[in-house]
């Protein structure tokens, strides 16, 4: 299976209720062989018009958080941990989020990132399968299987709060200097109940 192939496999994807409200599936967007991988919560309402995660507001401020570490949307890959947008942006749902998970994983598989930046608790919580919260494990980095796990505030949580945005751009900080020395010691998923 290919990045295309699971793509075109989730188009018209009817496993879950949000297919009924949802105007299309949106899958991913970047570069298929990036070493930086960003996943989110789900597609709000620009992202269900345009197809393409991270394009409103909180996109927006990912763009220039990503530009302030010298990278673009070209070089990462971005994605959701739900394909769909759920009505008028609640949260994804415990069964939402169990059935669309694996394709998050299968994402994963496919591109080989080295590191994985989830952005806010869903992304994080999905990742690690654990009930973590974000405050306590923001800007460590965690070993999951083959790749780093590198836990970030969520970009439409500083736009809600104001008081996040400074430390959103310290996590944005603090990942550039791990990509710039990867080599530092992580965490295992298991010692994150050291943290939590
Ligand atoms: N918030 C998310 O978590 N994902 C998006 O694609 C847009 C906003």
């Amino acid at each position: 299976m290919t990045l295309p192939e699971l793509a075109l496999d989730l188009k018209d994807c009817r496993r879950c209720r949000l297919a009924s409200g949802r105007t299309q599936v949106v899958f991913g967007v970047g570069n298929p062989h990036a070493t930086i991988m960003f996943v989110g919560e789900a597609p709000g309402f620009y992202e269900d018009r345009q197809g393409e995660p991270f394009v409103g507001a909180a996109g927006r401020l990912l763009n220039e958080l990503l530009e302030a570490v010298g990278l673009s949307r070209a070089d990462v890959y971005i994605a959701n941990v739900i394909k769909c947008r759920p009505p008028d942006n609640r949260d994804p749902l415990p069964d939402e989020v169990d059935t669309c998970k694996p394709f998050l994983f299968q994402q994963i598989e496919l591109i080989k990132p080295k590191v994985v930046c989830t952005l806010g608790n869903f992304a994080i919580q999905t990742l690690c399968g654990k009930k973590i919260g974000i405050m306590k494990v923001r800007g460590q980095v965690f070993q999951v299987q083959e790749f780093f796990v590198f836990p970030m505030l969520h970009p439409a949580a500083a736009l809600h709060q104001g008081n996040l945005n400074e430390p959103l751009r310290e996590d944005f900080r603090k990942l550039k200097a791990f990509l710039d020395r990867p080599q530092e010691p992580a965490a295992t998923v298991e010692q994150m109940n050291l943290f939590g």
